[in-house]
């Protein structure tokens, strides 16, 4: 291995689940003496946990520990508010580090490509979720629950989290660390159905079957699904998961619980075909799909020509997430994802990428462990053939100082620790686990210790 004595110095762009375990995973090997600096464009850590995953798992967020005992290492740096592509550049950093990771997951939505996508009241559910979740980038939205249908597109556990939050009782919610502005017009909300329509048949969802079991419990409310749609359904040719998933469809078709005040319907092989209203949107044209097994095995969606159409004030499209480029960095348009080769970015000597920007935006917070766990391999497997040379100098000394110029409001571990501290303490009397702040201001006063006049 090509050691010139200084330490093995990683840059570790972007702080979700992904990144955290590449750092994890890097600094577990003794011998190698490594330090790693994680860079963050956000004032806070640990990615779609904070502004993913639904506040009402509060299990699924408590994974964030396994990421805080990472960034108390001393071997561990966390800058936050820093951008790249904005504040510092991606030559930049390889110029100082002896190997760059980028983990900055997938920040776009993808579109469904229809009529009257672009109308208001049709809505991407990263920007719902993000809205939900106080995320800064999207606290400043509104959206419309004045009808009483929003009709959600896609059929995986992103579609089930919106459907879900648009119909928990108030008090479930605010017990959870839900951003205030979006408790307070979640309360208000006129929305007394969501329709969740899938463009393949009940045993193709992307569903988890907890999560889909989860539903009446959460919403209080059984779930609405048509027997007649399961009734073709032949559950010998299931995966396992998905002969689960159709057999707590079958007892919700049974309608063994009653709907409540606010209730989620099931539809399958549902296309979107076009969204109509007058300066909004007020009605969602589906599309009636026949399904076709191929000799592989695969179950496609064909449009048999029949239409219906469903009154809604709000439409959200839950069919995945996409990544962005990054300057510098080459891109697959058609996947969305920074290519690779096991976690080496194709044709560049020094990068690396892990999670959602790797592989595309599937796959539970635990997939990304073994993921990052293959593509620090990757990068220990260089550095021991010496096609990953590292610098002659530690170019990390004064990283800070660098930094400080190029982001005077550098949000450190200790400036996140503030903000954890304010967040969890504003929760405490409310039995919530935190009160999130959603403005940039508001988190830079705490984390910089700033006091405005
Ligand atoms: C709505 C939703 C709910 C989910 N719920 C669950 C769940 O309940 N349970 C579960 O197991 N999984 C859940 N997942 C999946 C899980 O969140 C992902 O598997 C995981 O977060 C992917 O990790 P990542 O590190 O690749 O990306 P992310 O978590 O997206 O982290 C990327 C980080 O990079 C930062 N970044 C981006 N660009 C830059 C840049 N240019 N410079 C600096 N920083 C940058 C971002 O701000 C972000 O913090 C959910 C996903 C979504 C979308
Ligand atoms: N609680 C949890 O564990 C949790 C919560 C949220 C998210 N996650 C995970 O995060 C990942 C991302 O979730 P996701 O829901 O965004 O993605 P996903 O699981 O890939 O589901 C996307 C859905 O959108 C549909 N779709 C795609 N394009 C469409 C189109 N043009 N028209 C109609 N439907 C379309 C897909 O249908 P087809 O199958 O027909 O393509 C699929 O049903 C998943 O791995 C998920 O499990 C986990």
């Amino acid at each position: 291995m090509d050691a010139p004595g200084n330490p093995l110095t990683v840059a570790v762009i972007g702080s979700g689940p992904s990144g955290f375990y590449a750092a994890g995973t890097l600094l577990e090997h003794d011998e190698l003496d490594a330090r790693v600096d994680m860079f963050e464009r956000l004032a806070t850590p640990w990615g779609l946990v904070r502004f993913g995953v639904a506040p009402d798992h509060p299990k699924i967020k408590s994974v964030s520990s396994v990421y805080a005992k990472i960034a108390a290492l001393e071997s561990f740096r966390f800058f936050g508010n820093v951008e790249i592509g904005t504040h510092i550049s991606h030559d930049e950093l390889t110029e100082r580090y002896d190997a760059v990771i980028y983990a900055v997951g997938t920040q776009g939505d993808r579109t469904l490509g229809i009529p009257g996508e672009d109308l208001p009241g049709s809505v991407a559910a990263v920007d719902f979720v993000g809205w939900y979740n106080g995320h800064p980038d999207y606290a400043d939205l509104s959206f419309d629950l004045s009808s009483e249908r929003a009709v959600v597109v896609g059929n995986g556990n992103v579609a089930l989290d919106v459907a879900r939050i648009l119909c928990s009782p108030y008090e479930r919610l605010a017990k959870t660390d839900i951003a205030d502005h979006a408790l307070e017009a979640l309360r208000d909300s006129n929305i007394t159905e969501v329709l969740v329509v899938g463009r393949r048949g009940a045993a193709q969802a992307a569903f988890t079957t907890p999560e889909l079991k989860e539903l009446p419990e959460f919403t209080e409310s059984g779930v609405d699904v048509d027997p007649e749609q399961l009734a073709e359904v032949d559950e010998d040719a299931l995966s396992r998961v998905a002969k689960r998933n159709v057999g707590v469809m079958r007892d919700y078709a049974a309608g063994d619980t009653e709907l409540g005040k606010r209730h989620i319907t099931l539809r399958f092989q549902r296309s979107p075909i076009e969204l109509r209203g007058d300066g909004r949107v007020e009605e969602i044209v589906l599309g009636h799909n026949e399904l076709r097994t191929a000799e592989d095995g695969w179950v496609s969606a064909h449009d048999t020509g029949e239409r219906e159409t469903v009154e809604t004030g709000l439409v959200l499209r839950a069919v995945g997430y996409r990544g962005v480029p990054i300057d510098g960095l080459p891109f697959d348009e058609r996947r969305g994802i920074i290519p690779n080769d096991k976690g080496r970015v194709v044709g560049t000597e020094r990068e690396y990428v892990v999670g959602w920007i790797k592989r595309g935006p599937t796959g539970i917070i635990g997939t990304n462990k073994k993921d990052s766990v293959e593509t620090v391999n990757q990068l220990l497997e260089d550095l021991a053939a010496g096609t990953l040379r590292r610098h002659e100098r530690d170019g990390t000394v004064d990283i800070e100082s660098w930094l400080a110029q190029r982001q005077p409001d550098l949000v450190t571990e200790q400036g996140w620790q503030l903000i954890d501290a304010a967040e969890r303490a504003a929760g405490e009397p409310h039995g919530r686990p935190r009160v999130k702040m959603c403005d940039l201001d508001a988190l830079l006063d705490v984390a910089l210790s700033r006091t405005r006049p």
